[in-house]
């Protein structure tokens, strides 16, 4: 039987691919430039399923341009704010995303963003490459370490529960608000403390991790508003979405040193961020990496195959969003 032809917009490891290519016939867009909205609607043309990413934006215009036989989108991210699942639904297109890979990864640079926040290492970094280090001084880029500090978590998914364990190990306090409440054994094998509202949990949070999906509901929340409610000189991370984050109230805390410092590796509008976020010290920046390391991008492949795999045999994707 001929291979079904699938459409992959961007290289992926070449443990994905090959595991691709076995089973596919794959029309791989180089990356090299971006694949364009364009670009990918007339490849689908051609293809029976697409594997993408979270660069191709699937508004509903996009959906409602989509070849009529495309049925099957499996993306290569735990996010799925890309993607217009009303739209494809009433296309019948079959969704699905790559939940689990990314989990250990994205909560170590959670783990990265706070101690690179609290212990001010991107300003060391850029004393020591700027060749300004003058040596050893008592009161040179002081911090605060992480133990005993209140962590507010806020989106107690996987990924926030695995950055618990791991602050755990810090002998953080861990608290977590979430809408879904795990079970009171859960809780207390985590050795965490859940808050009813997100505004209990801001106004306990020395440091404050933004792990929850962006939604509708929940866009742009962290703003003034959120930071009036928390403690003076609080850290603030972010490794889920950017547009959770208004980034004009945000740059002008940390001006003002009413938030000490800022760790994010996720921004509104990337790859261009707010330049605000440029000329401020106290930023620990990174360019999402969050499922940067081989380990989760394999696994995000393999998951995303496995939609496509369901799909073609007749099953429901076993990472369904629509
Ligand atoms: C995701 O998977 O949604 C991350 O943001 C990138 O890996």
């Amino acid at each position: 039987m001929a291979k079904k032809k699938i459409l992959i917009t961007w290289p992926l490891p070449d443990a994905a691919m090959a595991r691709a290519r076995e089973t596919y016939e794959v029309v791989a867009h180089s990356g090299k430039p971006q694949i364009t909205i364009d670009e990918m609607l007339e490849k689908a043309k051609s293809v029976d399923a697409l594997l993408l990413t979270l660069n191709e934006k699937c508004r509903k215009d996009v959906i409602d341009r989509m070849p009529e036989h495309i049925k099957c989108i499996s993306t290569y991210s735990i996010g799925f704010d890309h993607i217009d699942l009303e739209a494809c639904k009433a296309r019948g297109i079959k969704v699905g995303n790559a939940p689990h890979g990314v989990t250990l990864a994205t909560a170590e640079i959670a783990v990265l963003l706070m101690l690179g926040a609290a212990r001010r290492a991107g300003e060391g970094e850029r004393m020591l490459r700027s060749r300004q280090w003058p040596g050893w001084q008592p009161l040179q880029l002081v911090g605060r370490r992480l133990d005993g500090k209140k962590l507010g978590i806020y989106g107690f998914g996987k990924i926030g529960q695995a950055l618990a364990k791991f602050a755990r190990a810090f002998d953080m306090d861990v608290h977590y608000y979430d809408i879904y409440r795990q079970p009171a054994d859960k809780e207390k094998a985590l050795g965490v403390t859940y808050h009813p509202s997100l505004d209990s949990l801001l106004s306990v949070s020395e440091f404050f991790s933004i792990n929850a999906p962006s939604t509708p509901e929940n866009r742009f929340f962290f703003n003034k508003d959120a930071i009036a409610k928390m403690p003076q000189g609080a850290i603030v991370i972010n490794t889920a979405r950017g547009d959770l984050v208004n980034d004009a109230d945000l740059i002008a805390a940390l001006k003002s040193g009413r938030l000490a410092s800022a760790g994010l590796d996720v921004f509104f509008g990337e790859p261009k961020i707010n330049e605000g976020y440029y000329d401020l010290d106290n930023t620990f920046l990174l360019p999402h990496l969050g499922s940067a390391a081989i380990e989760a991008r394999n696994q995000m492949g393999f998951e995303a195959l496995d939609n496509v795999d369901a799909f073609f045999a007749g099953k429901d994707m076993p990472f369904k969003l629509a």
